[in-house]
């Protein structure tokens, strides 16, 4: 996610909170913006663009001589970046200015309630909404900051941290979490608010963090103030010295960012599926698709166009679509596509799916198809990204910044963004009956609580690593669904341990691929119970019957892998048609700890770019 940094105190804010914003560069955004209160004046200045480009900016307004200030990095998840949607965002009155990581769900009833009421929006972010709600309470109900503050986080559907200024009491900032992470540095008579500690650690080594749901007043004269939210529940501040390093801290206590991302993804499954999967009105909404589902319900063809991750995410997406909507997918390279002078007919859909939103070839083929006419739909972790402006509609991932080049949390938000799509034009077609649409609605709501269950055996998966990190080669197995999480699998090792590793349909081995089997080929196979399971313990019997090492990914209480394989990662029962998302995690933190076990420089691999913006 993006970045806050607040101070008040008795120090110059100006180089403290740009210096912190800087600080928080690493977690990636898109545009950035402070605000400096001198006393009488409250100056704000944003930009679309880069921290040194702020820094130029204020330096124009020469020096404010400011002792509070808010600052933000943005990570733009309504309104594309620029220097209108940038935070902090400020009241109508002006008298409020408030900086937000996160995302509120219903800022759009909310928004329609506060024009009616007469206010009117500049920008297109669902943060504006916020700031004038809490505006618009204070006035009603006659009360503090605080008070205005917490009453409408009550009326807040969403994930968010915020920090909230009102010029007219300027010794007072109010801090609010839930979902999105909020330090409080604690120094002599100042205090320092922010997304981590790392841009106050060299002022003060005392913190506090915030907890969910809680709301901290903080007065420069005094005391923080602590309570809850929902309950007005005093709380007792809890102070503790700070031990991490600043790097350690960057990476949140992780020791590489792409190990942070594949702890992230149950978080990022959840932030991807809010506001779209409706459980308690047993439906799913897709703003992306609400003019488009008549050229969906009637497409003869879904071309699906991508590269490497993003490219396996299209595979699990041919299953998910074919078999809830019945529409035929093919899935390309993007690659290959943009030269093969593609056959496009009138009425096919093509999806781009992109986690930078930049690739070059991936934005080639979307150039192609829009050149003859296709309707081109995108799938992006970027907002404002090449793709996601090139495409005609989309659905964004809500993964947050990816930092490590091996893409993780992309691929299963991604993958979660087609459960939603087919799921929603299977019911709109008719595939699936109510009571099989609310069974998956159900089972995807719990995914990322399954994603946590799997993360937990993180130890055994290192152990399993340990006995593996000096092979060459490595074949990686999986069927249906699985297939693609198996060409996934092999990609995460090669990429980041440079092992030579192959993904293949298990059925494949006896087409050639058996040759390489013997006691040096460790062999991975996902052999979950739904999904062929038979045909792969045979799989893995022809392999073991050849002395093949076996690392099997099971469901839950599997017996028969068990007696056969090497090493077995359980992963929790699911549907079918979402075990790629399970399968996945057990294959990333393998090849995560083959490639730390083998020294491999994890989040910059040799030869690769997280962004692929060349041919
Ligand atoms: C995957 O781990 C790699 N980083 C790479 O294959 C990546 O998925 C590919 O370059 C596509 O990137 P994109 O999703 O940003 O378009
Ligand atoms: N949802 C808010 C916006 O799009 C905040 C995004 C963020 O976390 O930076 O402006």
């Amino acid at each position: 996610m993006c970045g806050i940094v607040a101070y008040i105190g008795n120090q110059q804010a100006a180089p403290i909170i740009i210096k912190g914003l800087k600080r928080l560069e690493y977690r990636g955004y898109d545009s950035t913006g402070v605000s400096l209160f001198n006393g009488s004046e409250l100056y704000t200045i944003k930009t679309k663009g880069k921290v040194s480009e702020l820094e130029l900016k204020l330096e124009d307004q020469n020096s404010i001589d400011a002792q509070v200030g808010l600052g933000h990095t943005r990570w733009a998840t309504h309104g594309i970046p620029n220097d209108k949607n940038a935070h902090p965002q400020a009241s109508n009155s002006s008298n409020l200015v408030l900086v937000h990581n996160g995302i509120i769900e219903n800022y759009a009833s909310l928004k329609e309630e506060l024009i009616q009421r007469g206010y009117t929006f500049t920008s297109d972010t669902d943060t504006e909404v916020l700031v004038n709600l809490i505006e618009d309470i204070q006035k009603k109900e006659k009360v503090k900051l605080g008070k205005a503050v917490q009453i409408a986080l009550t009326q807040v559907i969403g994930a968010y941290a915020i920090v909230v200024f009102d010029r007219r009491k300027p010794n007072e900032l109010i801090a609010a979490r839930l979902g999105s992470p909020l330090a409080i540095g604690v120094g002599e008579n100042e205090f320092f608010v922010a997304s981590d500690a790392t841009p106050f650690i060299e002022y003060t080594k005392n913190v506090i963090y915030l907890e969910e749901e809680h709301l901290a007043i903080i007065r420069s004269n005094r005391d923080i103030a602590i309570r809850k939210i929902k309950t007005d529940k005093v709380i007792k501040p809890y102070v503790e010295e700070l031990q991490m390093s600043l790097e350690n801290i960057q990476k949140g206590g992780y020791e590489h960012f792409m190990l942070k991302e594949i702890f992230e993804q149950p978080q990022a499954i959840r932030d991807t599926l809010r506001g779209r999967l409706l459980s308690n009105e047993g439906k799913i909404t897709l703003s992306s698709l609400r003019d488009h589902e008549n050229k969906f319900l009637k497409a003869k063809r879904i071309l699906i166009v991508a590269c490497g991750t993003s490219w396996h995410a299209g595979l699990v997406a041919e299953y998910l679509i074919e078999k809830f909507t019945r529409i035929p997918v093919e899935v390309e390279y993007a690659s290959e596509f943009r030269y093969r002078d593609p056959i496009i007919f009138q009425d096919d859909i093509i999806i781009a799916i992109s986690q930078s939103g930049e690739t070059a070839d991936t934005l080639a083929a979307i150039k192609i198809a829009k050149e003859r006419g296709a309707f081109v739909y995108g799938v992006c972790n970027v907002v404002g990204s090449s793709i996601s402006r090139m495409t005609d509609t989309g659905c964004y991932t809500h993964a947050g910044p990816e930092i490590g080049v091996a893409s993780t949390k992309a691929f299963t938000t991604q993958i979660t963004v087609f459960s939603l799509l087919a799921l929603h034009l299977g019911m709109l077609k008719g595939s699936l009956s109510r009571s099989e649409y609310q069974q998956h609605l159900a089972e995807l709501e719990s995914l990322p609580d399954k994603v946590s269950e799997i993360l937990k055996q993180e130890t055994l998966i290192k152990e399993v690593a340990s006995s593996f990190n000096d092979t060459n080669n490595c074949i990686y197995l999986g069927r249906g669904y699985n297939f693609p999480v198996a060409l996934e699998g092999a990609l995460k090792l090669k990429e980041i341990s440079y092992i030579h590793a192959e993904g293949y349909p298990a059925a494949e081995m006896k087409h050639g691929p058996i040759a390489l089997i013997d006691e040096q080929m460790p062999v991975v196979v996902i052999a979950t119970k739904k999904g062929h399971y038979d045909k792969v313990v045979s799989n893995i019997q022809e392999i073991k019957s050849r002395k093949g090492r076996i690392i099997a990914v099971v469901s839950e209480g599997d017996v028969r892998v068990k007696e056969l394989a090497d090493y077995c990662i359980e992963v929790p029962e699911s549907l079918e048609c979402f075990t790629p998302i399970l399968t996945t995690i057990p294959l990333q933190l393998l090849s995560y700890y083959i490639a730390v076990q083998r020294g491999c420089n994890v989040d910059q691999p040799r030869n690769l770019a997280k962004s692929v913006t060349v041919e």
